[in-house]
């Protein structure tokens, strides 16, 4: 007997409905030729949901959620639905208030440059050509992004507010020297602690989690100073440890000089492992449609999924070996194209990294 996994789908809006299309070519393959069945069933989200049903997180949407192993999230968003108030916007109202809901509390994003594709890299040749291998973890259901905030427009006056329980740093930071166990054993805590005082708790709380950890080597860096290092010299990091807004910043940074921000997936987790999988890069409604973008997010989402949620480390690999192989044989969508020349459709990224799995089994 197959084991069954229930995932809920998600696609959204701009280009999340096309590049999720990839990712369901993937998952034919896994449920007709692994031992393991991916259920998929697919809800509204985001701004699609919000000119169907007047908001952007239908309460079919969560319950599926909740029945499922996994969310296998596309993207949400656009010009169309800016004008709303703020809460009810399809980021606000859907995706963070899934993170939230779900207690998502860490986020990962890796970023890889192989140093025989360095031309994809925006960065200096010489930088680019030593390749790097970053593992971004971020905090995410914390600090900024869910402290009190206020916007009094008759006073002209707004705030938000940063705040960190010490747990919410332990949490994640005990995470992040997990998987740091499982790479080069390195850790570069982020942290403006020279003027913030969440970022003293933060940097105090992740130098005793690392006494438990005496075999990974943790230094920390002021998130100006890090964001420079990252385009000095990317090949120096292996995991980065950041607070929400930090992580936020700078997971962008990792994946525009690995090439493109369609090519960055990210993992939300849970306690129970349970978790939300999406492309980093939004929903880009400008080239929405065009048969343009970038499905690797997407798919590399999908083999995260499959790799922390469901354990199946053997098909995870697989896919990311399969994307690697379409990257070395030069098979590039728009954004990865030099000079914007010679480049294949989103559809068609799809299927010759499917050809490479399939050829894998
Ligand atoms: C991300 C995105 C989101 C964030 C937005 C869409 C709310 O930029 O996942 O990085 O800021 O977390
Ligand atoms: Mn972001």
């Amino acid at each position: 007997m197959k084991k069954k996994y229930n995932i809920a789908v998600l696609p959204g809006d701009g280009i999340g409905p096309e590049i999720m299309k990839q990712a369901y070519k993937i998952i034919q393959i896994i449920n007709q030729k692994f031992p393991i069945v991916l259920n998929t069933q697919e809800y509204d989200v985001g701004g699609i949901a919000i000119d169907k049903f007047n908001n952007a997180l239908p309460k079919d949407t969560i319950e599926g959620c909740k029945k499922s192993h996994a969310i296998l999230f596309g993207s949400v968003g656009g010009n169309k639905w800016n004008h709303l108030p703020e809460e009810k916007r399809p980021e606000k109202a859907s995706l963070l208030f899934l993170r939230k809901k779900f207690d998502l509390f860490l986020n990962i994003r890796p970023s890889k440059l192989e140093s025989e594709l360095f031309y994809l890299s925006p960065l200096r040749q010489d930088i680019s050509k030593k390749g790097f291998d970053i593992m971004c973890i971020r905090e995410l259901t914390g600090g900024i992004y869910f402290g009190k905030s206020e916007y009094d427009k008759s006073k002209e006056y707004a705030f938000d507010t940063e705040n960190y329980f010490k747990n919410e740093i332990i949490r994640v930071a005990k995470k992040a020297f997990q998987l740091a166990q499982t790479r080069k054993k390195k850790i570069v805590s982020i942290d403006k602690a020279n003027v913030l005082k969440t970022s003293i708790l933060w940097r105090k709380t992740v130098d005793e989690i690392s006494i438990n950890f005496p075999e990974i080597k943790l230094s920390h860096m002021y998130i100006d100073n890090a964001t420079m290092q990252l385009i000095r010299n990317p090949s120096k990091f292996d995991v980065i440890l950041c607070s929400n807004l930090f992580g936020d910043i700078l997971s962008d940074e990792c994946a525009e000089i690995s090439g493109s921000i369609g090519m960055l997936p990210s993992a939300s987790i849970n306690e129970n492992n349970f978790g939300l999988y999406e492309p980093a890069g939004g929903s880009a409604p400008e080239i929405a449609g065009k048969n343009i973008a970038n499905p690797i997010a997407q798919i590399l989402s999908l083999s995260m999924l499959i790799r922390y949620s469901i354990g199946n480390i053997k098909i995870a690999d697989l896919i990311d070996s399969s994307v690697k192989e379409a990257l070395l044989k030069n098979f590039k969508t728009k954004d990865i194209s030099r000079n914007g020349e010679n480049y294949i459709s989103t559809e068609d990224m799809g299927n010759i990294i499917c050809k490479f799995l399939l050829k894998r089994i």
